[in-house]
């Protein structure tokens, strides 16, 4: 039993369609197999639960925790990080390789396993998992760790109600006429021309690091909750961090992603809106923010006028 769910994870993390035991059919484009018909009939076992993802955060509940750190993200500016780029027919995987993330909260220090992507069908139409307020951004990036002392062992992490930590980061489109930018998501970008067709992959040659895709986000300021992988088998084994600043990414790279993979062979559909409907709110955790807060600034701003008025400066 305990073997056979971890089959069908490693399925789930990978998001394959083509895994030889993939008895959990799942899909994102049809009602059949789609996310309403999870909690049901394609995965009920835990898709049906009560700590279920994504969520929308409303930023207002959001309950302020001191013990939410900085993180420490171990050979994120290695440019040999990111190995190879897969099609899975579900959603665009990328394996990672000697890269671990502690601090930020989490118990302990977990290995980066890899990251996937979730889209709509480009940037007039949203697809990111997790909302904020009730806004959907155009994709959402999530960087999925496992405790490195399970080394890798799925079984392991699926007995865990925090065996996995998943890092969510929005993708936004950027302001102006920019194109192919940045560099680093233009080049991973690239990749896709490579990838037309579900289970086709390719290596990442090219020199960009993981600091290099998560470029404009203060990684000091997220929100925290305790959550679910967001596909089938959709195990409620995941400390979520959602990160409150977007990576912005000019408008023809997110376009590309709605426009050249396919979810089976050429002749299928394109792959998009690969994202899982909301799920019920869940308590949601916020780093205390001592900077980029306009009340903070504003009271800042009172406390330096008043001691202008006071000294007479
Ligand atoms: C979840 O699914 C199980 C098994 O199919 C079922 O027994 C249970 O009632 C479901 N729970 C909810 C909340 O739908
Ligand atoms: C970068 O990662 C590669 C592959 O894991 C490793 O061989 C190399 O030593 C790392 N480089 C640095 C500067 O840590
Ligand atoms: C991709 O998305 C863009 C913007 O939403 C849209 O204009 C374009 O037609 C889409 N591409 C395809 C192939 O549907
Ligand atoms: C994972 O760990 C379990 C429990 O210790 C063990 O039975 C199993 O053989 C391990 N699986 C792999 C692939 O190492
Ligand atoms: C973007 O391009 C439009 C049309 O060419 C131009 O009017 C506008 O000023 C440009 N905006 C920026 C921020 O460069
Ligand atoms: C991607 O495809 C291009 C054009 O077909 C080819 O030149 C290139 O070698 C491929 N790259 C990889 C990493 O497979
Ligand atoms: C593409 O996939 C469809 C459906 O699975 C199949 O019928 C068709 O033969 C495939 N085409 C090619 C060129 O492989």
């Amino acid at each position: 039993m305990k073997l056979l769910l971890g089959v069908l994870v490693v399925c789930a993390l990978a998001g394959s369609g083509h895994c030889a035991s993939d008895s959990v059919a799942w899909c994102y484009h049809d009602a059949s197999c789609g996310p309403a018909a999870w909690p049901t009939v394609v995965s009920p076992e835990f898709c049906n639960g009560s700590r279920q993802s994504p969520v929308n955060i409303d930023t207002r509940s959001a309950t302020e925790d001191s013990s939410l750190k900085n993180f420490i993200f171990n050979n994120y500016d290695n440019t040999s990080g990111l190995t190879t780029i897969t099609n899975t027919g579900r959603t665009v995987k990328v394996a990672l390789q000697d890269l671990t993330v502690s601090g930020g909260g989490l118990s302990t220090k977990y290995q980066s396993l890899q990251f996937h992507l979730h889209w709509g069908n480009g940037d007039a139409v949203p697809g990111s998992e997790h909302t904020v307020n009730g806004m959907r951004y155009p994709m959402e990036m999530h960087i999925v760790n496992m405790k490195e002392s399970y080394n890798g062992n799925v079984t392991l992490a699926l007995a865990d109600s925090e065996g996995l930590a998943a890092l969510g980061f929005f993708i936004e489109v950027m302001d102006g006429n920019a194109t192919a930018s940045p560099a680093s998501w233009n080049t991973l970008a690239s990749y896709l021309a490579n990838i037309t067709n579900s289970g086709d992959s390719a290596s990442i040659t090219s020199k960009i690091s993981m600091d290099d895709l998560l470029v404009g986000v203060d990684r000091a300021r997220y929100y925290r909750y305790l959550g679910s992988l967001t596909t089938p088998t959709c195990n409620e084994v995941v400390v979520w961090t959602v990160f409150k600043d977007p990576i912005k990414v000019s408008k023809d790279v997110i376009n590309r992603f709605n426009s050249t993979v396919h979810i089976g062979n050429d002749t299928s559909i394109l792959m998009i809106n690969t994202y899982r409907n909301l799920q019920p709110d869940q308590e949601v955790k916020t780093t205390v923010d001592n900077s980029g807060s306009s009340i903070t600034l504003a009271s800042a701003q009172m406390a330096i006028a008043a001691i202008w008025a006071f000294t007479g400066f």
